[in-house]
């Protein structure tokens, strides 16, 4: 009993000091560090002089010192994550970050889906056109008139009310600005500041605001709803408005004096309670819409990659070198160089090429479209034509050949037939492949299917819905599209024919 007494309060003295020792080595570990936290930013990166590249690659503008001068003051450290202006406030409903920082001008709307700060900056909307324009003045003249914008900014919003206006809409601001210098629009929609910085640095002498701005509107950072963090972000931004901070940055990179900024902007609470079968209802006619220009540039170009790969495969097995090396030279080119990289040369880059040759020249996102995938799909086709009638043996056009027939004859109805049989499964790939690859003609703003679910979600903020019904259409035209080549080939299938006919 006393010795069962005595290795008790030895256990106990045992776990105590146990206790002791792991509590001070914890605080040896924590204390001389003193976790300061860090908050993750997102931001599009391509809104100078906001937000942008600097030579090094690192990025630069007046959000990021911005925020990193808000984390000074108010204690905790930046990491920024780079992503696409309309995924932002998606990424914010996520939570994959903390906050974001992209000259976003807080609106009504975007405050029904997330929390903002205190204003930190005083814009407007300004059309930009070209510096020879002189009926463009104001909003109204803008009526039928060609418009580029960026995709999810105020500025598309602010087009959308224009009547007649044919509205093309890129991912970023640079590219809407090159739209209008390569003469496929007659006005871009943008922020005042970043229009005038960007025809200030690139020498943009072809281009000029006009005078009257269209709105006023303040930039606040972002934060999912009801983030701990907003506080912490108010409480810098406010030390740094107050310690003269924030007046260095605006003179860093406007060289003038900031103006007065108010301390809040009226809030909206009413949240969206707008269930998900409306909002997919709701987005239903404009998707639809794209399923059918989805189609039909799939079919378009896949017809004519059929006939422009068919040809090219025939000419690749040619005995003329010249013709074989060309033809591999082709093939070579566009199944290495990624397609969005051929749709982006074919629609900015040729035609600023050949302007600068001072001809007048060109292209709409449609043409531009097909011919980057007809040019693509008709690589990849040539490639599959090739193997297919390789693959058929040489006593086939021997026999043919001594049947009388000639080389034409003899591809025609004895080789290219029985390829073709070969050839249906590859090519169903290749078509699902167009099919999906269409998609990537949303970066020049061509309202094909995916176009038409980014330009939803930037109005509504459900990317959930919108994405989820979206891939669900893409993945029913592709199973739909794969039971027709299943249908197609066992249809050419002879020993079906015949077991069907006998
Ligand atoms: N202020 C405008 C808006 O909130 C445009 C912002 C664009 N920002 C950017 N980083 N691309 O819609």
């Amino acid at each position: 009993m006393h010795r069962l007494f005595q290795s008790r309060k030895l256990g106990w003295g045992l776990v105590l000091s146990l206790c002791l020792s792991i509590l001070c080595l914890s605080l040896f570990i924590t204390s001389p560090i003193k976790a300061q936290k860090t908050l993750k930013f997102a931001t599009e990166p391509t809104f100078p002089p906001f937000e942008f590249q600097g030579k090094n690659g690192e990025l630069v503008g007046f959000d990021i010192d911005l925020i990193q001068a808000i984390g000074k003051a108010a204690d905790f450290q930046v990491q920024f994550q780079n992503m696409q202006f309309d995924g932002l406030i998606p990424a914010l409903q996520a939570k994959t970050v903390d906050a974001a920082v992209s000259a976003m001008t807080i609106t009504p709307e975007r405050q029904k889906a997330v929390d903002f700060s205190r204003p930190y900056f005083k814009a407007g909307l300004a059309i930009a056109v070209k510096a020879n324009n002189q009926d463009i003045t104001s909003l109204k003249s803008l009526q039928n008139k060609r418009i580029a914008v960026q995709i999810g900014t105020t500025g598309a919003l602010e087009a959308k009310k224009i009547t007649g206006a044919k509205i093309r809409t890129f991912d970023n601001a640079p590219l809407s600005l090159q739209e209008l210098l390569n003469g496929n629009v007659d006005a871009v929609i943008n922020d005042a500041p970043a229009t005038l910085y960007a025809i200030k640095q690139n020498n943009l002498k072809l281009l000029k605001i006009t005078s009257q701005l269209l709105t006023e509107e303040y930039y606040g950072i972002p934060t999912p709803k009801g983030s701990p963090n907003l506080e912490d972000i108010n409480k810098g931004l406010t030390t740094i408005l107050n310690n003269g901070t924030y007046e260095q940055i605006y003179r860093k990179w406007f060289n003038a004096q900031p103006p007065q900024l108010p301390e809040t902007t009226t809030i909206d609470n009413a949240t969206s309670s707008i269930n998900t079968i409306t909002i997919i209802s709701n987005a239903l006619p404009n998707l639809l819409k794209g399923v059918v220009v989805t189609l039909y540039l799939t079919i378009l170009c896949g017809f004519l990659g059929m006939i422009g790969g068919s040809l090219i495969g025939i000419a690749r097995l040619s005995s003329i070198t010249p013709l074989r090396w060309a033809t591999t030279a082709y093939i070579d080119f566009f199944r290495g160089t990624p397609l969005l990289v051929q749709i982006l040369m074919i629609y900015f880059g040729i035609p600023a090429l050949v302007q600068g040759f001072g001809i007048k020249f060109s292209l709409n996102p449609f043409t531009a479209t097909v011919l980057a995938l007809s040019l693509n799909s008709a690589a990849y086709i040539a490639e599959i034509v090739r193997a297919g009638i390789q693959s058929i043996e040489k006593g086939q056009t021997e026999a043919a050949q001594s049947l009388g027939l000639g080389a034409v004859e003899t591809m025609r109805y004895v080789i290219f037939p029985q390829a073709l049989r070969r050839m249906l499964p590859p090519l169903a790939n290749e078509f699902i492949t167009l099919l999906k690859d269409t998609s990537l003609a949303s970066v020049i703003g061509y309202q094909e299917l995916l176009q038409e679910g980014r330009l939803i979600i930037a109005n509504n903020y459900r990317s959930f819905e919108i994405f989820a019904t979206v891939a669900i259409i893409y993945l029913v035209l592709t199973l739909l599209s794969s039971r027709a080549f299943a249908f197609l080939e066992s249809w050419m299938n002879p020993v079906n024919k015949s077991l069907k006919g006998g």
